[in-house]
């Protein structure tokens, strides 16, 4: 079984990256496959509702989310982490959001699997709990299971991530979850 982790951060070496792969460590060890897409190193463009995928599974824009809608199609488990931006997430995972309409509409692609939240903020309170919200909306529009950090919504942090024990102690807590709700399915 395979865990995607996406970072929502244009910043390669950042907050988000750093706790993506982290999280993605603790998958390995739990003996997920692992692959990881950074919003830094790819070129996705708006969705332009041109209406293309409304009959077809195929998008008119030719960029880098041919092969990410081909890593999100192979995952069973997804944790998706974006910096808090005035109090939501990221333009950049929203550009990625908005650009797997051609999933949903040709068969709900992403339909029940698992995915998890991360969000980190320049300030302890400066949006953390809605990014992970919107996150968790685009997961349900897209008929995922949703599942959190065991006690709350999942993992929320403040930079610098490194040196914040409490809030990498919650994107711990929500790895761990995802990879153990993902083993009571696999054995069902
Ligand atoms: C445009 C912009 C808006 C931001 N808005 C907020 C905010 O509303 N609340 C907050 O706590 N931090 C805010 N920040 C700080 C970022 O959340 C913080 O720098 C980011 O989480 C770091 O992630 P990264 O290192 O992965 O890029 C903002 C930063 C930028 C660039």
């Amino acid at each position: 079984m395979k865990i995607v982790g996406i970072s929502g951060s244009p910043n390669s070496k950042g907050n988000n990256s750093r706790m993506v792969d982290h999280s993605l460590a603790i998958a390995k060890e739990n003996g997920f496959d692992i692959e990881k897409i950074s919003l830094a190193d790819v070129n996705i463009s708006p969705c332009t509702d041109c209406g293309v995928c409304k009959n077809e599974r195929s998008c008119s824009i030719d960029d880098d989310m041919g092969r990410i809608y081909e890593i999100l199609e192979s995952a069973d488990g997804l944790i998706v982490s974006s910096p808090v931006y005035f109090g939501t997430l990221s333009g950049q995972l929203k550009m990625l959001f908005d650009r797997t309409l051609p999933l949903r509409r040709n068969g709900f692609l992403l339909k029940d699997k698992i995915g998890a939240a991360l969000a980190v903020g320049g300030s302890r309170n400066g949006g953390q709990e809605y990014t992970i919200w919107s996150i968790h909306a685009w997961m349900h529009i897209h008929g995922m299971i949703v599942v959190g950090d065991n006690n709350h919504f999942g993992g929320i942090a403040q930079k610098d991530v490194d040196s914040d024990d409490v809030g990498m102690k919650t994107v711990e807590d929500t790895v761990n979850k995802l990879c153990s709700t993902l083993k009571k399915f696999a054995s069902t």
